[in-house]
């Protein structure tokens, strides 16, 4: 395929992720204390990586990537679940450029927004015209409960001092890097390719998914926050185990003052917005930006 063919193509299946999902869920419909916060995070924009390595997955083994259009939309709005309720865990005011869910109205709609989004997925998963509708199921299902756990321990680890580089791997691994390899799965699954190539593309999934969990990372200490959508420094202030704090931690030439200033980071203790900036400069002192 030349660039430009490529390129047209996910524009064309951009804009069908983007209208389907813009007609998942009626945002007028009674109840509309739940209806309408699901309308609101569905049509909230995002990169839609998922989806497209979806298509893109049925479409790599010689399948049609249009088929796979509704398990991409089952992953897409498991997704936005895992957002919604992630912005409440993380205590993050603003996502996609606009207030979290249960900021703009409250923790309780923002849980059952979660509920139903799950329920709207697998409605859509099931949807799909294939042969192969079980192991879709089997692998969407054991990704459900991975992210949990991913989500869990990253939770756990903003109260533990002692986080390994390789606990960090192991839990973005499941908080992120699950759903992107099940995304390729299902999308080679669906697109009919063969136990090998289903395999090669969930190895390349499990990667990508490293490595964008990382950028994330990255991000959350480096983006411009217009740009970025969500708060800045957010892991800073929430103690997150992130990739650029073990690594700066890890660094041989680290200063006194810089260790001390980690170790609040680690801790927990009181940093607040006007504490970023340091941080972010030992970060990048210490390599850990260029690292990451
Ligand atoms: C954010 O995911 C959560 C992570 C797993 C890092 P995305 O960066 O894909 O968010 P959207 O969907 O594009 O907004
Ligand atoms: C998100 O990790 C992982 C999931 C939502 C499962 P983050 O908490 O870093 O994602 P952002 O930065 O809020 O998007
Ligand atoms: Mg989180
Ligand atoms: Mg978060
Ligand atoms: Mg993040």
């Amino acid at each position: 395929m030349t660039t430009q063919v490529a390129q047209d193509q996910l524009e064309l299946y951009r804009t069908q992720i983007e209208t389907a999902l813009g007609q998942a869920v009626d945002g007028s419909r009674a109840p509309v204390s739940l209806y309408e916060p699901c309308a609101y995070v569905l049509s909230g924009g995002g990169k839609r990586v998922r989806p497209l390595l979806v298509m893109l997955a049925a479409d790599a083994v010689g399948g049609s990537g249009a088929q796979a259009l509704d398990a991409g939309l089952a992953i897409e709005i498991f997704h936005n679940f895992t957002l919604v309720h992630d912005d409440m865990m993380d205590h993050a005011p603003a996502r996609r450029g606009r207030p979290s869910v249960h900021v703009k109205w409250d923790e309780n709609v923002a849980l059952l927004v979660g509920d139903l989004l799950v329920g709207v997925a697998y409605d859509h998963l099931l949807r799909t015209q294939t042969d192969r509708l079980r192991p879709l199921l089997d692998r969407f299902t054991e990704c459900v409960v991975t992210v949990c756990e991913g989500q869990a321990l990253d939770k756990e680890f903003e109260s533990r001092a002692d986080v390994s580089l390789d606990d960090y791997l192991l839990m973005i691994a499941k908080k992120t890097g699950c759903l992107i390899a099940v995304s390729l799965e299902i999308g080679g699954l669906i697109g009919g390719g063969d136990a090998r190539q289903v395999a090669a593309l969930r190895s390349f999934g499990e990667h990508l998914g490293r490595a964008f969990q990382i950028q994330d990372d990255l991000l959350d200490i480096t983006a411009d926050e217009k740009l970025f959508g969500k708060q800045t420094g957010g892991d800073v202030l929430e103690g997150k185990k992130t990739f650029v704090l073990l690594h700066a931690r890890e660094c041989p030439t680290l200063s006194a003052a810089d260790r001390a200033l980690l170790g609040r980071v680690v801790a927990r203790d009181g940093l607040t917005a006007a504490d970023v900036p340091a941080v972010r400069a030992v970060y990048e002192r210490t390599g850990a930006l260029e690292r990451a």
